[in-house]
């Protein structure tokens, strides 16, 4: 079985890259290399020990997309190409909703002309908006509060209409809690460009003496100790997930939705204590202000997945602060 892995060079998809090869399925990566570097494939080839077969594309020019599933027999697609920063969709909301749309209407027009039904869509927590309850269950109502949310929740919505139109699509819809850790080799983590916006990048980035200080935004949140609680998940326990959805996928037809988390919701200074813990350095930190568009709690009833997939995460929070820290030892060296 053929899989089309579109941004399977970035911090999931890598992972998710080798997960499937792991359980037998034959990947192709699509992937711009926007957000992510050209050699993490030779890393990648490093862990599997064969090659992969890589296309530069961007999945914004149908025209790109058709001569991509014209030249290849491809079997299902996981979507995860697209732009994914919160801050940045809120400056520059129509790159957003072109990137992430667009590629996602040209994947589907293409899959509907070579006939392939089975599509696994990389969704986000962010769809859940303010929860009013936690945990969130699937079928909580959505919102969301930012361009880059609302560009998840339309594509959520374009696959509903779509499986709603052809009735032997296979769609699976995953919505992510906060991947964080990285490959045991530390070979593959998340390097992101610039100075990190998500907490555990930047606490990597503090232990190493990269950046100063660890700003916490907010110690007044309505939380066991003042500050934001998330569903922190291992990325290789995410990237397991999708090998599970895309099993599911090849067995069932029509569209269901799953999270992807833990089911255990951390604060900012569990995470900060824990990595010190894990690893034995100190993570120098001064309370700030709270963040424009943060929200207090947010964490999974992950038991969908568990009973329908047969999936739960399954690394705990030291292990995911020990595979982070090993990743940014070797991405030190390798930047
Ligand atoms: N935080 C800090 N300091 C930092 C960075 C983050 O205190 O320097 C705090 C945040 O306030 C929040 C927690 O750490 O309480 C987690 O923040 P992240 O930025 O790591 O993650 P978010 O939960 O804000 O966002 C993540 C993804 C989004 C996704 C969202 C879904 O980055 O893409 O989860 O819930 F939409």
């Amino acid at each position: 079985m053929k899989i089309l892995l579109t941004g399977g060079a970035g911090y999931i998809g890598s992972h998710t890259a080798i997960e499937l090869i792991n359980a037998g399925y034959d990947v192709i990566i699509g992937d711009n290399f926007s957000n992510s570097k050209r050699d993490v494939i030779g890393r990648l080839e490093e862990i599997i020990k064969k090659e992969i077969q890589v296309y530069e594309i961007d999945f914004t020019n149908y025209e790109e997309v058709d001569k991509l599933f014209s030249k290849e027999e491809i079997d299902a697609v996981i979507h995860l190409a697209g732009l994914k920063a919160v801050g940045e969709s809120c400056s520059i909301p129509l790159e957003y909703y072109r990137n992430n749309i667009e590629s996602t209407i040209n994947v589907l027009n293409a899959m509907k002309k070579y006939k392939v039904n089975n599509f696994v869509f990389s969704s986000s927590a962010t769809v859940y908006g303010v929860p009013k309850a936690v945990p969130l269950k699937e079928d909580m109502p959505t919102s969301c509060t930012n361009p880059y949310g609302w560009t998840k929740y339309m594509n959520e919505q374009i696959l509903m209409d779509v499986s709603n139109a052809n009735p032997n699509l296979s769609i699976v819809i995953l919505r992510y809690f906060n991947p964080i850790g990285a490959h045991e080799s530390g070979l593959i983590g998340e390097d992101p460009n610039g100075i990190p916006n998500n907490l555990m990048p930047y606490i990597t980035q503090v232990a190493t003496g990269k950046l100063p200080v660890l700003s916490i935004f907010g110690n007044d949140y309505p939380t066991k100790d003042g500050t934001g609680v998330r569903d922190y998940i291992h990325v290789v326990d995410l990237a397991k997930g999708h090998v599970r959805a895309i099993e599911y996928s090849f067995k069932n037809r029509g569209i269901d939705i799953f999270n992807l988390g833990t089911g255990k919701g951390y604060s900012v200074l569990d995470i900060v204590n824990a990595f010190e813990e894990a690893n034995n350095v100190k993570v120098p930190y001064v309370i700030a202000d709270r963040r424009a568009g943060d929200i207090a709690e947010c964490y999974a009833d992950s038991s969908k997945a568990e009973k329908v997939l047969g999936w739960h995460a399954e690394n705990d929070l030291r292990k995911m602060c020990k595979d982070a820290w090993n990743w940014q030892q070797h991405c030190i060296k390798l930047n």
